[in-house]
């Protein structure tokens, strides 16, 4: 069975088409919008709906290309045996233009319509290269991205519970809100990481924040940051965070940074060792999410999470694309889920993953 999958959620567009029989992903599409928002130091939801809307077709026929699904110049739909879509959480507008595309496609083209939640997809980012999910459950996922920090415990590839969640900021929220103090371009989570690399680590300590069980908290984190780089600065509380940066050196800037990513680092695997001593039975761990990329929570999750198998998504499939959400759909198709109703499809900013 071939799927293609389509994903909007956020500022890329992406399309994929994979083949579950021979576990093959035969096309994967993204365009990013980062090269907008970079001017703008962040997303805006309108400008975002709008490139959505213009690149959807055009990365949409070239997922059929790269596939070698184009006869004559068309996409062979007779080669599509189902349509895959994120159609929660994400914002509204973003996942309205992937979701309408997807649907009016299934209706043209009669093809069964998957709804993808997109923490599922993230989850399922991990075994895109093997096509092969755990022997056994349960697992815990702790999925890092701009708008989520969670741990979340599978019962199966299909059966979720979520286990720990941020009380406010989501660390890549953080890292994109400390970039903006540091005067390092967005998304602020690569920016850092590359400051990071030419800074002292330990220069600068961080309180971890209280939060009880294994929930997380990140807002006390970007305000120490930001009252060391006032203080460092030698201003007050009431000087602009938007102007810091032309007070700050750059080693100050590569240390502030590499300080920072340590202990956001550290305050996650803190609580995914917690996870892990509550649920003794759990075997494998799996990472996923735009921040899963950072290298130094890679290095430091395999060193500290021993007795377990610990798995990330492949390189370049961390951040949102559709090849996770074909194999999320692929995953709800070989346990028997039902197509969604064309018709009917909801559309849901914040949700629950399931
Ligand atoms: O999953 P994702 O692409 O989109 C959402 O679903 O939110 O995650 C985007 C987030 C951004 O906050 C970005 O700064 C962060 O992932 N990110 C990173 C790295 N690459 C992307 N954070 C830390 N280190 C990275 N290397
Ligand atoms: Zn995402």
């Amino acid at each position: 069975m071939r799927i293609l999958a389509i994903e909007s959620s956020c500022d890329e567009t992406a399309a994929a088409i994979y083949d579950t029989k021979k576990r093959k992903l035969c096309a994967n599409v993204v365009v990013s919008q980062i090269d907008i928002f970079k001017s703008y130091g962040g997303v805006i939801p309108e400008v975002a709906a709008r490139s959505h809307l213009e690149a959807i077709l055009p990365v949409i026929d070239k997922a059929f290309a790269d596939a070698g699904l184009t006869v004559a110049g068309e996409n062979d739909w007779a080669q599509i045996d189902a349509i895959a879509v994120t159609h929660t959480p994400g914002l509204l507008g973003s996942l309205l233009i992937g979701t309408l595309t997807a649907r009016t496609l299934a209706l043209v083209h009669q093809k069964p319509l998957y709804l993808v939640h997109h923490l599922k997809s993230h989850i399922y980012s991990c075994w895109i290269e093997s096509g092969e999910q755990p022997e056994q459950f349960p697992v815990l996922a702790l999925v890092v991205s701009g708008g989520h920090t969670q741990i979340i415990k599978m019962w199966s590839a299909q059966k979720f519970a979520v286990i720990g969640t941020t009380m406010d900021d989501a660390v890549g929220e953080c890292f994109d809100k400390i970039a903006k103090i540091l005067g390092l371009p967005y998304p602020g989570g690569p920016a850092i990481s590359q400051a990071a690399a030419r800074g002292e680590r330990e220069r600068y300590q961080f309180p971890h924040p209280k939060v009880e069980g294994l929930n997380f908290s990140f807002s006390g984190l970007k305000t120490a940051v930001l009252r060391l780089v006032q203080k460092e600065c030698g201003v007050g509380l009431d000087y602009p965070s938007k102007d810091l940066q032309k007070l700050l050196q750059p080693q100050q800037v590569a240390d502030l940074a590499a300080s920072f990513e340590n202990c956001a680092c550290e305050i996650l695997l803190e609580k995914l060792q917690k996870a892990l001593v509550e649920n003794p039975e759990v075997k494998t761990v799996m990472i996923a999410g735009g921040v899963s990329a950072n290298g130094l929570l890679r290095e430091k999750a395999l060193a500290k999470l021993r007795g377990v198998t610990v798995l990330f998504p492949p390189r370049g499939f961390s951040g949102d694309n559709a090849a996770m959400v074909a194999l999320a759909a692929a995953g709800e198709i070989a346990a028997g889920v039902q197509p969604a109703d064309p018709r009917k499809v909801e559309i849901l900013p914040r949700s629950e993953i399931r």
